[in-house]
């Protein structure tokens, strides 16, 4: 049975701490689905289709990884598409609390539904989007934190915000 993983998130902007994530989970799962999902708590900065269109920009080079997006339920997602797994990135300590939370929930919506975490690599271990965000609106140099392909775009969309 082909084994489907789920990667999901915000991803405003995908940046190469979630691009190790998915790049080490499609080595373990047949194929990965890179989901832009909606948190209510955040206002997003670039839209659902430009956030899909980075992290498909930044995956090219990953065959079986594919990009979708969903306003609903994880866990309904992951019943709708057949994964078995929702894999994370776990950063910090800090992170355990709120990801454990999560991934109790999205069991007891979908019993199937089992979440794998990721140690990140140290270097990715201070990273997040909004810093990325802050940085590149500021005018500074987001080339260690975000995938090369995209770097650009991601510059230029800041900056115009
Ligand atoms: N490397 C670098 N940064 C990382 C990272 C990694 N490996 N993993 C996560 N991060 C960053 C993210 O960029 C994010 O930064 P930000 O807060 O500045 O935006 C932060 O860490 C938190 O990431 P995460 O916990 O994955 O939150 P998220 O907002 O990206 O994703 C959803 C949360 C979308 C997956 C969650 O809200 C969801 O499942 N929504 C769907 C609706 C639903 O089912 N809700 C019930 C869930 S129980």
């Amino acid at each position: 049975m082909r084994k489907i993983a789920v990667c999901p998130g915000s991803f405003d902007p995908i940046t190469k701490g979630h691009l190790d994530i998915i790049r080490r989970a499609s080595q373990l799962f047949d194929r990965v689905i890179v989901l832009v999902s909606v948190n209510p708590d955040k206002d997003a900065t670039f839209s659902a289709t430009q956030r899909m269109e980075f992290i498909e920009r930044a995956t090219a080079n990953l065959p079986n990884v594919v990009t979708d997006f969903s306003d609903g339920l994880l866990a309904d997602y992951m019943r709708d598409c057949g994964a078995c797994a929702i894999v994370k990135g776990l950063r910090a300590v800090s992170d355990f609390e709120y990801e454990f939370q999560m991934a109790m929930a999205n069991k007891k919506l979908n019993p199937d539904a089992e979440t794998v975490f990721l140690t990140t690599q140290g270097e990715n271990m201070y990273l997040s989007s909004s810093l990325v965000r802050q940085i590149g609106r500021l005018g500074g140099d987001i080339s260690t934190f975000v995938p090369p392909e995209i770097l650009h775009d991601i510059e230029t969309g800041l900056r115009k915000k």
